[in-house]
């Protein structure tokens, strides 16, 4: 009842009186004053006022937890199971765990805070509580294994739009949207470059900086060789914060770019919305067909020089577009195109981490 109480205090945004809280849960007065200061313990600041009822005043980043994320996540499938904590070692390993338990597809694991989070490359995440946003989503796809790492990708567009639609709500100054409703700012705009995109093939990167990073894990079932499951972690800088020094200058969070506090139960709900249309269209064809259009529009490397870190070789092109099963179309001096797979190189900008 209490995700209930403010989801209802959200939507109408004015006084909601305690008897229409008691006829719509069926519960008494008491239960409802109750569940109030139950919420109110949990950081929600609830005005009650004689004969008026119930005022809720929202502050983006005050509560987090169980309940706000319940009130928030509007989709079908993704996040119904959820589980949250305040603590947990990782969300990727907790995934994993509950895997195990038979969890099913669409499971969300949210933490505020990870001691042991994981990135790419046996590297750590910092995980400090109360800035960023830690999750991991359990799928179990029945595809083949060799499709899996184009669901990194599927989940990286998914994250671009969701941080995209809560950004776009205020546009800081000196920002606009294109005709295709793309945000850039309004000096970039002869480049035609998204000031959020994706850097492939799957970080998220906010005027050249890191803003998030995504960590797939794939369970093979070892009898039929098929998917058991799959884990994909997504770390996204929400809050200003003191980065580790390694990061200083290539780490960038939201709030810095929006200039207001940024809701990460409202982002969550944000990207699983995003990924829920995504994974359908990726379904749809077992590929990236239906989702390349958008996928290329967020590339900042677009048409612009990278150069492939081959373990062969390095060797610099212009990125022109991802192909349908994701690999990077890299067109060379000679004017020929290379298709780079990921995980295999990486990929750097000329002039710096784009
Ligand atoms: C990267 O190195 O870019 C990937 C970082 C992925 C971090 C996220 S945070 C939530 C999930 N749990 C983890 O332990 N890692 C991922």
């Amino acid at each position: 009842m209490k995700s209930e109480i403010i989801t209802l205090l959200r939507q109408r945004g004015t006084y909601v009186s305690g008897q229409e809280l008691c006829e719509r849960f069926g519960v008494s007065r008491t239960a409802v004053w109750k569940a109030v200061e139950q919420l109110k313990k949990d950081g929600y600041q609830i005005e009650a006022v004689k004969n008026r009822g119930y005022l809720l005043k929202e502050d983006a980043t005050r509560v987090f937890g169980r309940t706000e994320l319940e009130s928030r996540i509007k989709t079908d499938r993704m996040g119904q199971t959820l589980y949250y904590y305040d603590s947990i070692d990782s969300t990727n390993i907790q995934a994993k765990r509950l895997a195990e338990e038979g969890a099913p597809d669409g499971t969300v694991v949210v933490a505020d805070q990870q001691s042991a989070g994981r990135g790419r490359r046996g590297r750590g995440w910092a995980s400090p509580a109360g800035t960023n946003l830690y999750f991991s989503l359990l799928l179990r796809p029945d595809i083949a294994p060799g499709k899996a790492s184009m669901l990194t990708l599927v989940m990286a567009l998914a994250v671009a739009q969701g941080i995209r639609a809560v950004m776009n709500e205020t546009l800081p100054a000196g920002m606009q949207t294109t005709e295709d409703s793309t945000l850039v700012p309004t000096a970039k705009m002869e480049e035609g470059l998204p000031l959020v995109g994706i850097k492939w093939p799957n970080d998220i990167v906010i005027d050249g900086r890191k803003a998030c990073g995504i960590l797939t894990e794939l369970s093979l079932s070892v009898e039929q060789g098929s998917i058991d499951y799959l884990v994909i972690g997504v770390g996204i800088n929400v809050a200003k914060q003191e980065f580790p020094a390694e990061l200083q200058g290539h780490a960038i969070a939201l709030d810095e770019v929006a200039n207001r506090p940024i809701s990460r139960s409202e982002l969550l709900n944000a990207i699983l919305t995003a990924f829920e249309a995504d994974y359908g269209d990726f379904l749809a064809t077992e590929d990236l067909t239906r989702l390349k259009g958008q996928y290329d529009a967020l590339l900042v490397n677009y048409g612009r020089q990278v150069r492939v870190l081959d373990p062969k070789g390095e060797y610099d092109g212009i990125a022109r577009g991802i192909q349908t099963t994701g690999e990077l179309i890299v067109e060379l001096p000679d004017g020929n195109t290379k298709d780079v797979y990921a995980g295999e190189v990486s990929v750097r900008g000329i002039y710096g981490y784009v």
